[in-house]
């Protein structure tokens, strides 16, 4: 079921599948503490073609956690690629060198591409605007630790629903439960794209486009803010329309249920004020922090299987 596969989008996973995932990352929480060897003699490459900081160092720790080795470059200037070698052979290279592949790009599709060249399992780590599997498979685990269930619970997604490709994926996956309710809030010029809303469509998922958080907080139990995407704008004109159009505070939140969970995928600009950390219902500490189980569930179901 999983061996050497690809990981390219939350879509071809299934509920089951997920579960999975976080069961076997619950108990990665417990290796963590103490290391393991399963994954000895086993390479990461990873090609970060885009900054990262959470998910390629997350990457890094499983993968050391789990007893194997990390390749790979995160300045591009220092490869090749600035001799203008192209992604096709980059990714051939990688794949003679090691047992499993990250990649992060700017070009939606370029991670199916390696998929497409390399023997070895690629594993999306964000491309475009459209895709990053493993943040979704991080904040479900984090919903799922938080409630023991997805469904039957009011989500908020709050931001940038157009450009970010973390929201998306996280959209993408909670079609693969039963919700009671989502909610979208942006400001009109960072509605979800069309391809987006006709899937929830299809899907069949309850939702609902809003621009205001207030009448809703109250029924909210995770409230999932993202930033500005600002280096996706087409237009910086655009940009300086929405910038600062949103924020979370103490105010914002007075109101929220107990019980309420504040996510983020980060890195957060200001749209969740500093005096939130310390609430008790901010997870995106904790959320990030998940990166690293999720992730050492991942690689070894990737790289071993089952068993
Ligand atoms: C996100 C990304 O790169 O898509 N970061 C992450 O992996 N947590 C979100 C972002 O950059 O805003």
């Amino acid at each position: 079921m999983f061996k050497n596969r690809d990981v390219i989008s939350i879509l071809d996973f299934s509920d089951a599948e997920l579960e999975k995932i976080f069961e076997v990352s619950k108990k990665m929480e417990k290796t963590m503490k103490k290391g393991s060897s399963v994954l000895k003699g086993k390479i990461l490459a990873n090609a970060f073609f885009e900054p990262s900081t959470r998910t390629r160092l997350s990457f890094e720790t499983a993968m050391h956690k789990l007893g194997g080795s990390v390749i790979g470059f995160t300045d591009i200037e220092a490869t090749s690629i600035a001799k203008g070698e192209n992604l096709a052979d980059t990714i051939r290279m990688l794949d003679a060198y090691a047992d499993v592949i990250a990649i992060r790009h700017k070009v939606e599709g370029a991670a199916k591409l390696a998929a497409e060249i390399a023997d070895a399992p690629v594993i999306n780590a964000g491309d475009g605007t459209k895709n990053h599997p493993t943040q979704a498979m991080v904040d479900l685990y984090t919903v799922w630790k938080e409630f023991g269930r997805i469904d039957g619970l009011n989500f908020v997604l709050m931001g940038d629903l157009r450009y970010g490709r973390a929201v998306a994926s996280f959209l993408y996956a909670l079609t693969k439960f039963k919700p009671r309710k989502i909610y979208l809030v942006s400001p009109p010029l960072l509605k979800p794209r069309k391809e987006l809303e006709e899937h929830l469509t299809k899907s069949g998922v309850n939702f609902e486009i809003r621009e205001n958080l207030q009448d809703i907080i109250q029924e909210t139990d995770v409230l999932y803010v993202t930033r500005i995407q600002r280096e996706r704008f087409p237009d910086p004109a655009e940009y300086e329309k929405v910038k600062g159009s949103y924020r979370v505070d103490l105010e914002t939140i007075k109101n929220a249920k107990d019980g309420m969970i504040i996510m983020h995928p980060l890195p957060r600009v200001g749209e969740i004020a500093l005096e939130v950390d310390t609430h008790k219902s901010a997870r995106y500490f904790q959320q990030a922090a998940n990166g690293v189980p999720v992730r050492m569930a991942l690689l070894y179901l990737l790289l071993e299987g089952e068993k």
